[in-house]
Parts: structure tokens; sequence; C-alpha cells
């Protein structure tokens, strides 16, 4: 049957549901150019607005693996991959790949840059000097075998259909839908080839997801579709209120994710590391004691071998941002907030993320919170220290920070860290 891009449109547009051949033919003639922006810009607007059935996310996923390789990871350990999608100061990546390999598992962490306000795993990565986020597929698996843990770049043949609409929802206000977040997350795990997944699914300001109910059903939809492929899979709800840690920018959210990786670190980030460990331990059946592993400096021998892989020096200082700026506790009292979509938005402003996807980022921009909610504060003791080497940056960045921060009388009611876990 011949198709066009304004039939497929119109069907959406006026609320039914597209037909197998209809989703494959888009996806394809998208792919290649013969669908053209405008309208595939149209079609995400519709079906942000009318959604998608399970069956119609299920074969758009399908179609978007289709549209590329997919990687065969012969390795003789068990693998296992987790995703979250995404968050301010969530650089759980960092330590939780080499703590995993540590603990026996395969780890093929294929990750991405940061756009908007929250950050990305690569962007982390590239402030230590030499390190290098492009390896080919054989290195990959070389890596693998050797490491047991690769945190790279997507493969340039990985999902392509993912890799140009996901360009075209964030130009156009369509990424907050459903369907089209679990398809594109999908996808690409899906064409990774991890026999187990784990999906953190972030809930809250600092997320895509604000209110649990959406974060279930985002879930549900992930696990929905790993389990139609024969993927071992969890989600896990997860709070992304408050920025994860102390840390949120590029080369302080490495810094960080070491002092982890060494023993130490902010509590948050050493709970939610182990608990996305154990999870992903049990979907690979090792029966491994992830926190045992890490208090015995094996995973941060795991991260140095790792980085050392890729061209990086775990032992290199890392770059600061040159210039400097302090903001004080306005009042006495206990911090009631701290919002994790403002810190977010500042550490971008400050050059810690990129307004647009060709645009380079600082590897010393970012914020330090030093003083969390719950955290008795005393007037004029430093809350949060900006970091940036262009300081007229500084002045966006208070504005975004403006009512981001609060002092009051009491410890603030506070979700569980870990909000639920749905499994396959
Ligand atoms: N992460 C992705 O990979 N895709 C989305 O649509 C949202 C988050």
């Amino acid at each position: 049957m011949q198709h066009s891009a304004v039939d497929v449109i119109r069907t959406k547009r006026d609320g039914h549901v597209l037909s197998d051949e209809q989703i494959d033919w888009v996806i394809d003639a998208y792919t290649h150019g013969v669908v053209a922006d405008e309208q595939m810009s149209a079609l995400a607007m519709a079906i942000f607005l009318n959604g998608m059935t399970p069956a119609e996310t299920a074969r758009w996923t399908r179609a978007m693996i289709s549209s590329g390789e997919r990687l065969s990871l012969d390795v003789s350990r068990p693998t296992v991959d987790k995703h979250s999608t995404g968050g301010v100061g969530d650089k759980i990546t960092l330590p939780l790949a080499p703590l995993v390999a540590a603990c026996g598992a395969a780890v093929p962490q294929l990750s991405g840059r940061g756009l908007g306000h929250t950050g990305g795993t690569l962007d982390k990565l590239e402030s230590i000097p030499g390190w290098r986020a492009a390896l080919s597929t054989s290195e990959i698996l070389e890596q693998l075998s050797s490491v047991g843990a690769v945190i790279c770049a997507a493969t340039a043949g990985l999902a392509p259909a993912d890799r140009k609409l996901y360009a075209l929802r964030d130009v156009t206000s369509t990424v907050e839908a459903i369907p089209l977040i679990a398809s594109s997350i999908m996808s690409k795990k899906i064409a990774e080839g991890a026999s187990s997944l784990v999906l953190d699914v972030k809930v809250g300001s600092g997320a895509f997801m604000k209110s649990v109910d959406d974060a279930r059903a985002l879930a549900t939809a992930l696990v929905s579709i790993g389990v139609d492929h024969g993927v071992r899979i969890s989600a896990m709800l997860t709070d992304m209120s408050v920025p994860l840690g102390r840390a949120v920018g590029n080369a302080v959210e490495v810094a960080e994710s070491v002092d982890v990786l060494r023993g130490g670190g902010p509590s948050d980030v050493v709970e939610l590391t182990v608990a996305l460990a154990r999870e992903m331990l049990s979907l690979a059946g090792i029966s491994a004691d992830p926190a045992a592993v890490l208090a015995s400096g094996e995973a941060y021998e795991t991260w140095a071998r790792m980085i050392r892989a890729q061209g990086g020096d775990p032992e290199a200082p890392l770059p600061v941002g040159t210039h400097k700026h302090v903001v004080t506790a306005p009042a006495s009292g206990v911090l009631s907030t701290l919002d994790a979509y403002a810190v977010g938005v500042a550490a971008w402003r400050l050059g810690a993320g990129r307004a647009r996807k060709e645009d380079p980022v600082q590897a010393g921009a970012g914020i330090l919170c030093l003083a969390k909610p719950g955290d008795t504060v005393v007037e004029g003791q430093p809350l949060l220290e900006l970091h940036t080497d262009t300081p007229d940056a500084v002045v966006g960045a208070l504005q975004a920070l403006e009512g981001g921060y609060a002092i009051g009388d009491s410890a603030p009611e506070r979700m569980p860290l870990v909000i639920d876990t749905i499994r396959g």
C-alpha cells in the first residue's frame, strides 16, 4: 500500500490508531529523509496530544530499532545495563558501572550528552584529561571483556531514527510524551543488546515526570516494551525533587563519584548506587554484595582501568572553573527547599550544559550544594558555590536560583529516595 505523511499525520491528529504498516513506513521514510522534519514535527505533536496505545508504542519501538544495527554482545559475563530518564546531579552511572563490573557483570553503558537542565554522562567524563567517548564496536567488546565496564557514546548505527527524532522533539516541545520517551529509550537499549536492564525513572521538579503517577505510567510502558523483547527488566522510581549529592556540573560530579568509589561521598549517592547495583545484579543472576565491593576499593580499581582504557588519566587533577561565587543563607534556620530544577538550570547557565546540540560545555562549570534540605544553617553561612569560566553567566544563574531555596523552622517532608520498583 502507498503511504503518505499527510495521511499518517491526519490519522493521529484525528485521534485514530496508526496501523503497523503506517508506523513502519513513517519511521523508515523519516530516517531516509523522505518524510520531512516539519511533517515529523506535526506527527510528534499529534502523538503528544492524542497518545499512542501500548500496541502502537511497541510497534513504533520495533521500527526505531530496525532503523539501524543491533549490537551482539558476545562476552562471557552476563550483560546488564542501567538507564536514567535524566536528573540534576545524577552522576550515578559513574560509580555504578565499575561497581557492577567489579561484582562480576559486563556493563555496556552507551550514554548521551546533556541537553537543557539535565546533565549528560559523556559531558561529565570528558572533563577527565585524555578521556574519549567515541569507541568502535570492536573497542566496546574488547573493553567489556577486559575491564567489564564501558561508558561511551552510542555508535552512529544504533537507532538512527531516534537520534533524528529526539533532536526534533527537543526543539518542538514534544519531549514529555510517555509513548515517545518510552520508545526512544527502549529502542536504544534494545539495539545495544544488553540482556538485563534497570531503569531509573526520575520523579520530581528536576525530572521529565513531575508526578509519581506519570512516572509510574512511564515505568510501566518501559517495562512492558522490555518484556516484549525478552529483556529482563526493572524500573525504579526515584526522587528527583532535590539534586542528587552535593555536586551538579561536569568535573565536580566526577570528583564526587570518585569520592563514592573511594568509600566516601554523599549518603544519597551511595544509597542509590548500591540500590541500583543490587537490582542489576539480581537481574543478571549474580549474588555479590555491592556495598561490600564498594567498601573494598575494587570498584575504584575497575573505574581506574575503565578510564585508562579510554585514554583518560584517573589520577590527573580535574578542571576547576576560573570564577567562584558564593550564595549565603539569608536567615538562620533549617534549609527547607533546594529545588532540583532551579539548581539544574543555574548550573546549565553557568556553562555546565548546552543550549544547542553543537555548543561546547565548560568542564569546570557547576554548583556545589554546601547544605541540603534538613540541614541547620546560620545566617551568612555559604549555601551554594557557583563555578564558571564566564563570570557574566552568574547573573542568569542567580535568577534561576530565585525561589529555588528557602529557610524554614523544620526539616521538610521528603519522599523516600527509592519510591517504588516495578519488575517485568
Ligand atoms: N531519554 C531518552 O533517551 N529519550 C527521551 O525521549 C527522554 C529521555
